[in-house]
């Protein structure tokens, strides 16, 4: 196992999926983790990830220095390296101008972080300081233009420095050196994998239920799908799975789930069609937080008192995964989980008294859509772009009635249709029609018409927390509007969003 040590970077995670596509497990833990758990941990070697701070900042985050001397390898990236430096008795140089963008890095001691590589290649940099003099031990390897120590090694303790970022996809051969740190320096066994860790995870739930009652709440998404599956394989029928049907799905969802979770998977599903319910609760509500807060609590009502009705159950599944889980650990979490109020079936054990279970608490999204196909759970679900809890309520601005539920439907399956005939639905995080609360003027044959706006949202994202809009082809976005106008009724006007996030989110509200 390898472990990178949280100092903030936006990148963390992204350091850590680097790792693991390299089949080598990779934790991420919070700098101020004890010495004596890391020992526990008993890791190969250790990164200490970037981060936004300064090492001379009141604050900054720092880690136990025994850390240097448990005889463990240590590669420490643009804040993670000054870090290193700072404590090993090296100077680090109070930025005068940032470094953003792409440099050229010149080799000049290739092993073992540069080995097969070019002596001159392109990698990113994102930084104020940088190192001015070495501790004891190290040499410098690499420099760009702007930065003479860009690269250091202290080759008997197997401590490297890198001020570039090797996680990001713009830095020529960083995946290469991740791996050479993996394998040559930390030496590294590839036994990680989707087919190990469903063999221990189904042995662990089997161990930990035994033969007591699951009951899991299905939202149709790959998450829980997954996690549902997996838990499935442990306890078999004594899992008890509710699926709320609130009114604001997608067209025929309800009927796709239905069919690729019992039909396939055989799985205990009890649908409970509240449509009715939430549509009445919903009635004349146009503020975006309140139709949040409506549906999250009637979602749990109705949940309750399905699961009520399975008697004598003792936990609760869910399909959280390992970025929500490093969220809630950092000690720099950041702002954006509170930005909407997300809904999800948080806050139910405690009413219920179940225990609960997260077969995917340690899996990235990539990661659990490879489990789902090992799984034998079908690509169309494994393969779904995430769908937000609320459903269309809040993709459609202003009142949701069933009359405006069907013309944003309509519109956003020919949308979906197009988006995947284009082959473009696995690249974008999310594509979707979004239902505007305006009417425009238009002519069609010779009439004039006065109906709906729609907007269409495609992002690119790895993980929701920042998004591009996406640059869809002209021709492909002119198909999608002529087939929206022509044959959803009642829409008149097609435009596209072409906001980020930030400044925007990816949902409307
Ligand atoms: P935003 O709009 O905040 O969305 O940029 C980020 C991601 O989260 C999804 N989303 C939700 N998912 N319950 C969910 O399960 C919610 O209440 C919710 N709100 C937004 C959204 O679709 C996007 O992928």
């Amino acid at each position: 196992m390898i472990i990178v040590i949280d100092f903030g970077s936006q990148f963390n995670q992204l350091i850590a999926r680097r790792v693991r596509e390299n089949n080598v497990y990779c934790q991420v833990e919070p700098a101020d983790i004890s010495i004596d758990k890391i020992r526990e941990i008993n890791p190969k070697g250790i990164i200490l990830s970037g981060g936004p701070s300064s090492i001379y900042e009141e604050n900054s985050p720092s880690i136990d220095t025994e850390l240097f001397d448990l005889g463990i390898p240590v590669l420490g990236i643009c804040y993670g390296m000054h870090y290193m430096v700072h404590a090993l008795g090296g100077v680090i140089k109070r930025a005068e101008k940032r470094e953003y963008g792409f440099a050229n890095l010149e080799v000049k001691d290739a092993l073992p972080l540069f080995k097969d590589m070019d002596n001159l290649f392109q990698c990113w940099m994102s930084h104020g300081d940088s190192a001015k003099e070495l501790p004891p031990g190290f040499e410098v390897t690499a420099s760009t233009e702007n930065t003479p120590i860009a690269a250091i090694a202290d080759h008997d303790r197997k401590f490297y420095g890198l001020q570039l970022h090797p996680e990001v996809e713009h830095s020529v051969n960083g995946s290469l050196m991740i791996r050479h740190f993996l394998f040559d320096v930390c030496r590294c066994e590839q036994n990680w994998t989707m087919k190990s860790f469903s063999e221990g995870a189904i042995a662990q739930i089997k161990d930990a239920v035994g033969d007591q009652k699951v009951i899991m709440g299905l939202s149709g998404g790959v998450d829980s799908s997954v996690a549902a599956t997996l838990i499935h394989k442990a306890v078999g029928k004594n899992l008890f799975c509710i699926f709320v049907d609130n009114g604001l799905l997608r067209l025929n969802e309800k009927e796709q789930l239905e069919k690729s979770l019992t039909s396939n998977l055989d799985m205990n599903i009890k649908f409970v069609d509240a449509r009715k319910k939430f549509l009445d609760a919903l009635k004349g509500v146009t503020d975006p937080e309140t139709k949040r807060k409506i549906i999250g609590n009637l979602f749990i009502e109705v949940f309750e008192a399905e699961a009520g009705k399975i008697q004598g159950a003792s936990f609760l599944g869910q399909g959280t995964l390992y970025p929500d889980i490093i969220e809630s650990k950092s000690a720099f979490g950041g702002p954006t989980s509170i930005i909407k109020s997300h809904h999800n079936v948080g806050g139910l054990p405690e009413k219920m008294k179940l225990k609960l279970i997260e077969p995917l608490q340690l899996l990235f999204k990539d990661e659990v859509r490879k489990l789902g196909l090992e799984l034998g759970i079908s690509e169309d679900l494994v393969w779904r772009q995430p769908f937000p809890g609320p459903g269309l309520a809040i993709r459609i601005m202003g009142d949701i009635t069933e009359e405006r539920l069907n013309v944003l439907r309509t519109a956003d399956d020919i949308l979906l249709q197009e988006i995947k005939a284009a082959g473009l639905y696995r690249k974008l995080w999310q594509s979707f029609a979004v239902l505007l609360p305006v009417k425009s003027v238009g002519v069609m044959g010779d009439k004039r018409t006065f109906a709906n706006c729609v907007a269409i949202r495609a992002v690119t994202s790895s993980d929701a927390m920042t998004a591009d809009w996406a640059k869809l082809p002209h021709d492909l976005l002119g198909k999608i509007s002529n087939r929206i106008i022509n044959e959803a009724e009642k829409i008149n006007r097609v435009v596209f969003d072409i906001t980020s996030k930030p400044p925007g989110t990816i949902e409307w509200e």
